[in-house]
Parts: C-alpha cells; structure tokens; sequence
C-alpha cells in the first residue's frame, strides 16, 4: 500500500476544531487518509490554541515528543500552527525550540497548506509562513467532518472587543463575517447530508454584520437558516452579552429548531473588575438580560464562562463573582484562572493575584457551580428528554447524545440509533451525565 497518512492534533475551543477539520480537507485533497497515531502518519499537524498558559504547554510537549520519532522517520512532516504561531515571534522560537519542525503556519494562511506541504516537499529547509494580516475568507477546500450527526459552520472570524485578558484578537484579526448566502448554503447542503444539529461558530455572533455596514445582522441568519423545515438543530456560539439583544431572543423564541440553551460568558461579577476587562456591561445589566431571556423563553437554561483571579481582584470581587451564579441560576459554566497573556493589556496591570489565591478562589468557585449543575440534574430524574444520539461506546455498550441543553444522556437500545432523534426516560442523573430508557 502507497498510501500517504495524517494524524492531526487539536488544542482549544471548537474554531480550533472545526479548522482542523478543513485541514482535513486539504490534506484529503492532497491524498492523504487519516490516522490514530503520529507512529503511522506521513504528516503530523499540531493545531495550537494559546488562551492561556496550559493550552501552550501542552502543545509544547507534545511537539518535543515527537523528536525520537523524527530521528526514525526522517521522512515525516511535522507542521505547526493555530492561535499560538500568530503571536509575535513565536514563529522564530518554535523553530529554535524544536528544530525538526518543517512547516509553521498560521491562522490567517491555514488555505495555503497544500501550497506550503508542497514546498517543503520539493525543500529540505522548513517552511516558516505566518501572515501578520488576516487573509481573504475563503470559500475553498471543503472541510472533511468527523463529527457526525453534528456540523459546526463558521460565521465569521476575529474579534473586535479587545477584553483586556484576551489574546484572540491579537492572534485573530478583525471580524470578518462570511456572507449569509454561503452559511445557508452550507447548512442546506448538511441538511441534505443528513445531519442533525449545526452550530454556529464566531468569537461574538451578536456582531455578526457589522463589518457589511449591518447589511445582515445575526437574528435574520438564523430566521433565514430556520426557513428549513427539516427536524435539525441549531445552536451558535459564542454571544457577547453586551450585544445581546431582543431581536436575538424573538429569533430563538419563533424557531423551535434553536435550542433554548444560551452561551452568555460574564467572567466575573464585580462591577470594577468587568470594566478593568473591557466587557462593557455591568453586574446589573448582565443579569437584567438574563431577566429578559427568560421571561420570553421560559424554557431557556443559560451557561457562561467565568474567570477568577484577574488582577487586582478583591475577595469582595469574587464574592460578587459568587452572587451573581447564585443570581443568574447557570445551567452550568465554564471555570478559569487567569492566565497572563503577553501583549495583552492585562499581562500589564499593576496587582498580579498570587497563585495560591487564584486556586483557592477557584475551588471555591467549582463546587458552587457544580452543586448547581447537580442540582439541575436532579430535575431530570423521570422526565422524557429528546436526545440526539450521537455515538456508541463499545466498552460500556451504550448509547450516548445530548440533550437541547447540552447535557450528555446514557441509555442502551437494540438497534443503532446514531444520528437518530430518540426519547429517553430519565432514571439516574447524577454529576452532569444522565441515564435513561428508550421509550417509545
Ligand atoms: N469569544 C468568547 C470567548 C472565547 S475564549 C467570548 O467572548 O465569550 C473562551 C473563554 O476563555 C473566555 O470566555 C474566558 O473565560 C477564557 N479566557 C480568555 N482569556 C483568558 C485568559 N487570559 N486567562 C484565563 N481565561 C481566559
Ligand atoms: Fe476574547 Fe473578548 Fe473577543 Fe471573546 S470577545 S474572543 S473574550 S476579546
Ligand atoms: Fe480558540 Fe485558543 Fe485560538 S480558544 S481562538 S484556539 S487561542
């Protein structure tokens, strides 16, 4: 067999995972097929995430893993890229760092890779390719997806907001929306391929169009998308919930295919800290929109993402951290200690927290959120849920899928039911997971 093969690693949030997926794409194009392991692969492709600290930590032992491999191998191809090449000269120290990478590229020129894989094939010098600019969106390789019954399709890319802790603007660009023809185009034609739940990515959905003078704007995208009649799912994020509008919530509240389930990250509580973040919103206007989404959709659970221990937090900041859980009833959230990010305005600030407070206030802020999510679970217990299979565990030989609201569902079942919508009778839930009967 002559068969070239890839092995592609992924860090980060689900851009990240979709984007590998169109790496995929390209590299199926170009005659390779997939592989479990880097042992088996022609070309190993690290996708990086650089969010915090940990993200590129991982990524670094996992490259310098591969060196031995290299050293047997000399054939392989080992490239780098994602979030983390994008920041200034980390190009240049990846390839001091591990001198057996052949093929740094970015973000902004992930459509090049064909281009740079062939390069490096006609060279033995690597290929270092990172553009500082955002390059055009292109409409090019078709992503290979392995996540079926559900698709992620990208809305747009970058972000504008600038929140002081953040890297992703740096290492994204500005906000590019992609035009609402081809987002519907695309969602159509997963539909027709037959899957079941598509979400929505962009860094902030609700500024959706505004890089087109506002010439479409999020809330129509998804009245537009729900034209389809088809039983799917749609879900989007992530939305800022400083634009987080009515207009948004009567778009879920008309179309039963958007899941009553809202991403709304408020990192912290303190109304001092939320400005020293740039999030421009304060405790009481996030929660007055919580207020609004649910007195429209009553059915409507809300997650967040949270952070602890950004500079200059007071224990009276994160108690009002604590308040506002309490305040804002979280299906479930999203927990982080903050990380400094150079070249952020953060990394600067005067009043760096201490990593023993940091990690108290996480503990603390953990068992808050999960005796909620625990408490949410107990509601399920005898109730029918809608659960879309997604996959079955061979080891544990069960069913499993997720509800509307994301919460994961166990239950045994005589035939394959994978890509199936099924109704599954609550009978434990414990932790976040539920198990459950098919019933009919
Ligand atoms: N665009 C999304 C967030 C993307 S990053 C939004 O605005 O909601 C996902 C989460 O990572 C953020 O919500 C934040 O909680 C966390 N995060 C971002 N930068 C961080 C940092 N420097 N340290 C710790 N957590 C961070
Ligand atoms: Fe980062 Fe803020 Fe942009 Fe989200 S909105 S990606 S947290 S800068
Ligand atoms: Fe995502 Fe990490 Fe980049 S969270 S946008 S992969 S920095």
């Amino acid at each position: 067999m002559n068969e070239k093969h890839y092995h592609i690693i992924t860090y980060g949030c689900q851009m990240n995972v979709h984007e590998s997926e169109k790496i995929a794409g390209t590299l199926k194009k170009m005659g390779y097929e997939p592989v479990a392991d880097s042992e088996d692969a022609d070309i190993v492709v690290f996708n990086t995430c650089c969010i915090r600290e940990n993200a590129e930590n991982h990524a670094y032992g996992n490259i310098g893993a591969l060196k031995k491999l290299k050293k047997s191998k000399k054939d392989l191809l080992i490239a780098v890229g994602g979030c983390m090449t994008q920041q200034p000269g980390k190009a240049e120290e990846l390839k001091k760092k591990f001198p057996f990478v052949d093929i740094v590229f970015g973000t902004h020129n992930l459509d090049e890779l064909q281009k740079l894989v062939e390069l490096k094939l006609k060279r033995k010098k690597s290929v270092v390719d990172v553009w500082e600019k955002e390059g055009e969106i292109s409409e090019k390789d078709k992503p290979f997806r392995t996540s079926y019954p559900n698709a992620w399709v990208n809305i747009m890319y970058g972000c504008n907001n600038f929140c002081t802790y953040c890297i992703v603007p740096y290492v994204r660009g500005r906000e590019r929306s992609r035009r609402p023809e081809h987002i519907v185009a695309e969602v159509r034609s997963l539909l027709d391929e037959g899957y079941k739940e598509i979400t929505l990515l962009g860094q902030n959905v609700n500024s959706y169009g505004n890089d087109a003078d506002g010439a479409f704007n999020f809330p129509d995208l998804l009245r537009e998308i729900c034209q389809d009649k088809r039983k799917f799912r749609l879900r989007f994020m992530t939305s800022n919930p400083k634009d987080f509008t009515e207009d948004l919530v009567a778009a879920i509240a008309e179309n039963p295919q958007i899941c009553r389930l809202v991403h709304l990250p408020v990192q912290a509580g303190s109304d001092r800290i939320l400005q020293k973040m740039n999030r421009k919103y304060t405790f009481d206007e996030y929660l007055d929109k919580v207020k609004m989404l649910r007195k429209r959709i009553p059915d409507c659970q809300i997650t967040t993402d949270i952070m602890v221990g950004f500079p200059t937090e007071t224990e009276e900041d994160f108690q009002k951290t604590l308040d506002l859980v309490d305040a804002a009833d979280f299906s479930t959230a999203f927990t982080f200690v903050y990380s400094r990010r150079s070249g952020t305005v953060a990394a600067e600030m005067e009043g760096q927290i201490p990593e023993d407070v940091q990690k108290d206030r996480i503990m603390r802020l953990v068992s808050l959120v999960n005796s909620k999510t625990r408490e949410k679970s107990k509601e399920y217990l005898g109730k029918i849920v809608e659960i879309l299979c997604e996959d079955y565990d061979g080891k544990k030989g069960v069913y499993l899928g997720r509800d509307e609201y994301g919460r994961m569902g166990y239950f045994p079942s005589s035939e394959n039911v994978v890509g199936k919508f099924v109704n599954v009778k609550i009978t434990e839930a414990s932790g976040v997971s539920l198990t459950g009967e098919i019933v009919r």
